[in-house]
């Protein structure tokens, strides 16, 4: 079994942004810009922030936290994604999730200029994505993406399995498979029987946030297994997929933590340089 080592990968992708960055700064004397807004204490928003924040400064991006707190006025907060948009010393904006009840999350999302929605939320980047496009990919499914490509480069015909259909990866991921030539089955809470479509896929994708949801039993010996769950339970984290059953039968398997997680940050700050890219063009 490949255990799919997620930190290790995105060391080599930070490794490879770091470059890039030098030589952008060289080509055009100036460095991609990403600001994350925070809004209120949730821990774990703290903690994804912080590590955002700790990334793009190790691959030399220029980096800024905007925090309010959790009473901060929707006007506000749409106000600065609007001054934002017009800076341009700003390449990636991301107003990180969830928020508080009182802010229309589809509004904020809709307020950033989609050439600047690093986590390609934006339906003009959502719509680019499904017509194969340019766009601006999510990040955790395009870090499940390049972690699939690096044990498989070839998945042209490969059936694909993805469980979950949140905007936030199923939907983004199936389009990323579809575009590599994938035969892909979208799955969710009301499938017949999920363990028969599990069983049919050479790659099963498990972002559905149902601790150790995925059976040693619903895998075929060669499946590539991808998965995105962080769920906080009595044992500790846990992802989607029963680890212990899982990696005795399956070709390959992301641990949690350790997989997709590392990988997710290091997309975001290979978004932000593709949008500084495109700006520049
Ligand atoms: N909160 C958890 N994951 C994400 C993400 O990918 N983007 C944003 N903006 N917020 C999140």
């Amino acid at each position: 079994m490949i255990l799919i080592d997620g930190k290790k990968a995105a060391a080599e992708l930070r490794q490879e942004l770091k470059h890039e960055v030098t030589d952008l700064k060289a080509k055009y004397n100036k460095v991609p810009g990403l600001t994350v807004i925070l809004i209120g204490d949730l821990t774990p928003s703290q903690i994804y922030v912080r590590n955002k924040e700790k990334s793009a400064n190790e691959v030399g991006l220029k980096s800024e936290v905007i925090k309010y707190p959790d009473s901060v006025e929707e006007k506000t907060v749409l106000e600065k994604i609007e001054e934002l948009n017009k800076d341009e010393t700003v390449s990636g904006i991301l107003v990180q999730l969830p928020l508080p009840k009182h802010i229309d999350k589809q509004k904020v999302i809709e307020t950033i200029l989609p050439s600047k929605d690093v986590d390609g939320f934006h339906p003009m980047n959502v719509g680019n994505l499904s017509s194969g496009y340019e766009s601006s990919v999510p990040c955790t499914p395009l870090g499940c993406y390049l972690l699939i490509k690096k044990v498989e480069p070839n998945l042209n015909g490969k059936k694909a399995v993805i469980v979950g259909r949140s905007n936030l990866n199923g939907k983004p991921m199936t389009q990323l498979l579809l575009k590599e030539n994938c035969t892909v089955t979208i799955t969710h809470s009301k499938t017949k029987d999920l363990k028969a479509e599990c069983l049919e896929a050479d790659i099963i994708v498990a972002a559905v946030g149902i601790p150790e949801l995925v059976k040693g039993d619903w895998v075929k010996k060669d499946t590539i297994v991808i998965d995105v769950g962080i769920n906080k339970t009595d044992n500790g984290i846990v992802g989607d997929v029963d680890f212990d059953e899982v990696s005795k039968k399956a070709k390959a398997l992301t641990p949690v933590p350790g997989g997709v997680g590392p990988m997710t940050i290091a997309c975001l700050l290979k978004n932000t340089i593709e949008c500084f890219k495109r700006s520049q063009i």
